[in-house]
């Protein structure tokens, strides 16, 4: 029953918006943050002062990232990856706003008009000095030459970084922009595999329904926006896009 109503919403709307989390990847391998396997119920996050301030901070955070790499590297969409790019594809979804760095969306066919990667991307690196953009291969090689230190910025420098945010770190703005702008335009908000408590992130999901949206949260755990939410599902992103994707004769 819950899925005929997703459909139904999804037919209604003209300018709905998908809003993904980590919950979305876990299929493909990569753990969510705070679930009981989640990154950060194993480590805390560093912030990203410290890891501007400290060469002893940014050797550990290179050393975990080299380490979350080997899921990284061999993941593939999942089923709910395929049916977004589907709902995209069909002119369902205005756009996908995502909080993953996982590259996935970008792996299953939607292109930059239809995503917004909130939280940066995680397949390679920049100078936090110059932007300078480095491959992954050239910092892991670097580092370990150098018996696992972080290298700094060849041009300037400058320490270099994973393309993510991190806690502390500005919001790219453009981003932070269209994210905004797609959420309080759209008429349909389906939050997917978050667990909605990371701002300003998940400001957009309230933002969104105030302005009239619906809003459908589909995660297996409650989230604090059950309460204002249209419609809750609680299950298995992969079974419920499936489903979804069955019911409006998508491929
Ligand atoms: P979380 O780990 O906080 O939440 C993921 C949610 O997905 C959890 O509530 C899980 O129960 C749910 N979930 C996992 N697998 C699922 C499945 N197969 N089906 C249904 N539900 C499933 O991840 P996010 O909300 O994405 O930010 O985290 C938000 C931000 O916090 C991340 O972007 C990251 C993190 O700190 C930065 O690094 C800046
Ligand atoms: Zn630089």
């Amino acid at each position: 029953p819950a899925i005929a109503d997703l459909a139904s919403l999804v037919r209604q709307s003209s300018c709905a918006v998908a809003f993904t989390g980590a919950g979305l990847s876990t299929e493909s391998g990569i753990p969510d943050f705070r679930s009981p396997s989640g990154l950060w119920t194993k480590n805390k996050p560093i912030p990203f002062d410290a890891f501007v301030a400290d060469r002893a901070v940014r050797n550990e955070a290179w050393r975990r990232k080299f380490v979350m790499d080997e899921s990284f590297r061999n993941a593939l969409p999942g089923r709910g990856h395929r049916v977004l790019a589907a709902m995209a594809a069909a002119g369902h979804l205005t756009g996908i706003i995502t909080q993953n760095i996982d590259n996935l969306h970008q792996d299953s066919g939607v292109g930059d008009q239809h995503l917004v990667e909130l939280h940066g991307n995680g397949s390679y690196a920049t100078c936090l000095e110059c932007r300078h953009r480095y491959e992954l291969d050239w910092v892991r090689a670097r580092y370990e030459a150098a018996g696992n230190v972080a290298p700094d910025c060849s041009a300037c420098g400058g320490p270099v970084k994973s393309a993510t945010i991190s806690f502390g770190q500005a919001m790219p703005e453009a981003e932070m922009r269209r994210a905004l702008d797609w959420s309080l335009t759209s008429d349909l908000f389906l939050a997917i595999g978050s667990s909605l408590v990371v701002h300003p992130a998940a400001g957009l999901p309230v933002a969104a329904r105030r302005n009239g949206a619906k809003l459908v949260i589909i995660n297996r755990e409650p989230t604090p926006l059950d309460e204002i939410a249209d419609l809750v599902i609680s299950a298995d992103i992969g079974d419920v896009l499936s489903r979804l994707a069955d019911s409006l004769d998508l491929p």
